[in-house]
């Protein structure tokens, strides 16, 4: 009898975590990531996160980006929201954006790229995205929530610094100070500019990058700042290029392909570098996005653990590759 209720108990044991397992979502060790493919989440939907940003807020990574389902209202914008633990395996957590013309706007307005900071001394998440119409206003626009995954307020759009802003760039140092790149078309370069101490204006150009390029995006790896971008043919692919600097002031070098040019990124254009500093490795993940202009909803992600290192950055050609996001290994599949 005593025996048979251990076993029960132990049973019950395992039953218990491996319930607990599924509801954080953590699958441990190393997690496949299929650059380029359908990419389904929790409900086996594939994620609407275009032009994306992703924060860590504990040990919880939350992806934004531009929801670009089929069959949404289309007089309204939508940001989308997930939440994972390894980069690899997503959890919706909701529209955190569903946003009717906030402004004086045409049925032509633009809401991109969305990039979300979370501000230590207010506690406030604060969004930032490209808000347009129809690509002449270029500005930046500003929304707050109090949770990471809540509804977030807009709050105001304005050109930062009073310049011309399209595509946005997020970058947090690893000393935890946040600025945002963004492109400026009059000025024929991208801004990296610090924000105010509540996030909620921009407040002081840092650099401006003289060289034509947007999907603006920077990693601070071993000591140097490198800073990607593409340059600016729309939806359509074109070779991504990299600079390095020792301080994100600059001087910073000159511009060089990250893949052999004639692949145009192999399709895709830069949103965001990623950096996982793990227990034995660290790894830089080229996160961009395979555009499909006629069907958007269907628009793919190209993420890839980059070759850096030593003032060098390259994007390997894509395939599939793991991920272990507590020792920092990306191993790519032969
Ligand atoms: C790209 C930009 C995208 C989107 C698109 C519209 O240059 O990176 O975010 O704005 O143009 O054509």
């Amino acid at each position: 009898m005593r025996a048979e209720k251990r076993e029960l108990r132990r049973w019950m044991r395992l039953a218990a975590s491996i319930l607990w397992l599924a509801a954080v979502g953590a699958a441990a060790g190393p997690q496949t990531i299929k650059p380029g493919e359908v990419w389904p989440d929790d409900r086996g939907q594939h994620i609407q996160a275009h032009g994306g940003g992703i924060i860590k807020v504990g040990d919880i990574y939350y992806w934004f980006g531009e929801d670009r389902s089929q069959g949404l209202d289309p007089s309204k914008r939508y940001v989308g929201c997930y939440s994972s633990k390894d980069l690899a395996n997503w959890t919706f957590r909701s529209r955190v954006i569903q946003l009717s013309a906030p402004e004086d706007f045409s049925p032509r307005w633009v809401l991109e790229r969305p990039k979300v900071y979370h501000n230590a001394k207010t506690g406030q998440f604060v969004m930032y995205m490209h808000i347009d119409d129809a690509y002449r206003l270029a500005r930046v626009g500003v929304a707050v929530s109090n949770t990471v995954d809540g509804e977030y307020r807009y709050l105001k759009s304005f050109r930062p610094l009073g310049q011309e802003s399209r595509d946005i760039g997020q970058f947090i140092d690893d000393d935890g100070a946040a600025y945002l790149i963004f492109e400026d078309r009059p000025a024929k370069g991208f801004h990296i500019a610090t924000l105010s101490e509540d996030y909620l204006t921009v407040e002081k150009e840092v650099c401006l990058i003289r060289a034509p390029l947007e999907g603006g995006a920077i990693v601070h790896y071993k000591g140097l700042y490198y800073a990607i971008g593409s340059a600016l043919t729309g939806w359509a692919p074109n070779p991504n290029k990299y600079a390095t600097a020792t301080r994100l002031e600059g001087p910073w070098s000159e511009f060089q392909d990250i893949a052999p040019p004639e692949m145009k990124t192999y399709g895709s254009q830069s949103t965001m570098l990623l950096k996982v500093v793990g227990t034995k490795a660290t790894t830089v993940i080229f996160m961009g996005d395979m555009w499909k202009p006629k069907t958007q909803w269907d628009s793919r992600y190209l993420w890839m653990p980059l070759e850096i290192g030593e003032g060098k950055l390259r994007l390997p050609e894509p395939k599939e590759w793991t991920l272990d996001v507590v020792a920092g290994e990306a191993v790519v599949k032969k």
